[in-house]
């Protein structure tokens, strides 16, 4: 049975999950885990310390017992920028000519300092039978590719392809959507520093959009505001959380209101992303969002998005999607890690090259 390690290297934790896949594609998840990266190492999504990242690396494998070296690793970071771009229908030989000559108009990185990918998401005619073909157009600093390769170096990992973090989420997640609602899902994963937008219907990406914003502003906010200490500003947010309503014992109002804010501030982000999206005249009706990541925890913060995105806003549930194997973890631990896990579960799910 073909087996994957999806690894997710995100601003607070490395995250690897092994996946395997049976002839009839049904998906197994094996194995799971994390470790915690010390502050700094990766910042904004970006590996700044190759050789503390690969230290971690080292642990986390040797801790989940990880034997094969390959993996399909993600990236979400400013450095990076995905558009979903529209051309004129044209062969595969004339697109490739075609694709990076239009770049520059569609990502706003500087390309000769940018590695540029692309792939064909599908072929379609407008209400006037003129043909399309939709290309995900993917351009990554190269200093930045490079800082997290080196890091799969010290770690004696092989990278197998390396992949946007939001396509990974719809590999992970887009199977939840039901077959009969008519419509585009909206996947939104806050990270620490970086909230992926993913909006598909039935699987096929309609937008995608990574904002440099994540729940940590909201612990930012607590420290540089009332100079707390940065464990201390973490168990303030998640105690608090963004519901509105008197704070809970030992939490000042004014540190509720700075929760609140700045959950508000990076709500009105989601959404004003989504405004761009909705106001294309290709979109398509939003119906319902899941939210995932550790930034999604935070109380209040899905009925927030809800009102904002006027959707309902449900967690993702990525354990959901395919057979947890035996995994070492227990029910509990499971279920308090799936919001982790979404990233990871989906890099796995990576279809070979
Ligand atoms: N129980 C909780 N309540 C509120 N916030 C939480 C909770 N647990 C984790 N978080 C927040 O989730 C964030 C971490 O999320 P996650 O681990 O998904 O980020 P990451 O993948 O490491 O970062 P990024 O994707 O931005 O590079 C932190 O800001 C943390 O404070
Ligand atoms: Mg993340």
């Amino acid at each position: 049975m073909p087996t994957r390690i999806g690894l997710d290297i995100g601003t607070n934790a490395v995250r690897a999950a092994k996946v395997s896949t049976n002839r009839d594609g049904e998906a197994t998840l094996e194995n799971i885990g994390q470790v915690i990266l010390p502050p700094g190492a990766v910042r904004d999504g970006e590996v700044v310390d190759p050789q503390t990242v690969a230290e971690c690396l080292t642990t986390l494998w040797s801790e989940r017992g990880l034997r094969s070296r390959k993996v399909a690793v993600g990236v979400a970071n400013q450095q990076v920028v995905t558009r979903l771009v529209d051309l004129p229908s044209v062969s595969d030989e004339e697109l490739a000519e075609a694709v990076p000559l239009q770049a520059s108009e569609h990502v706003p990185i500087p390309l000769d300092s940018a590695t540029l990918d692309w792939s064909v998401l599908e072929r379609f005619a407008d209400g006037e039978g003129n043909e399309f073909v939709r290309v995900a157009l993917v351009a990554a600093h190269r200093d930045m590719v490079e800082r997290l390769l080196e890091a799969l170096r010290l770690a004696k990992l092989d990278p197998i392809t390396l992949d946007l973090d939001a396509f990974a989420l719809l590999r992970a997640l887009a199977a939840d959507h039901l077959p009969e609602t008519e419509g585009a899902e909206v996947l939104v994963d806050v990270g620490t520093s970086i909230t992926d937008i993913i909006a598909h219907e039935h699987g096929a990406p309609r937008f995608v959009r990574e904002l440099t914003m994540g729940s940590g502003r909201i612990t930012d906010g607590l420290i540089t505001q009332l100079a707390m200490r940065v464990d201390e500003a973490e168990r303030t947010k998640a105690l608090t959380g963004c519901s509105g309503g008197p704070p809970p014992e030992g939490v000042s109002p004014e540190a509720a209101r700075i929760v609140a804010d700045r959950a508000r501030d990076l709500v009105e982000e989601v959404r004003g992303s989504l405004d761009y999206y909705r106001a294309q005249d290709h979109s398509v009706p939003v119906r319902r969002a899941l939210l995932t990541g550790g930034g999604a925890q935070l109380a209040g913060l899905s009925e927030m998005l809800s009102e904002a995105l006027e959707v309902p806003v449900e967690p993702a549930r990525p354990l959901s999607n395919l057979k947890v194997g035996r995994t070492g973890l227990t029910d509990d631990e499971l279920e308090e890690a799936e919001p982790f896990l979404s990233v990871a579960i989906g890099l796995a799910l990576a279809p070979t090259s």
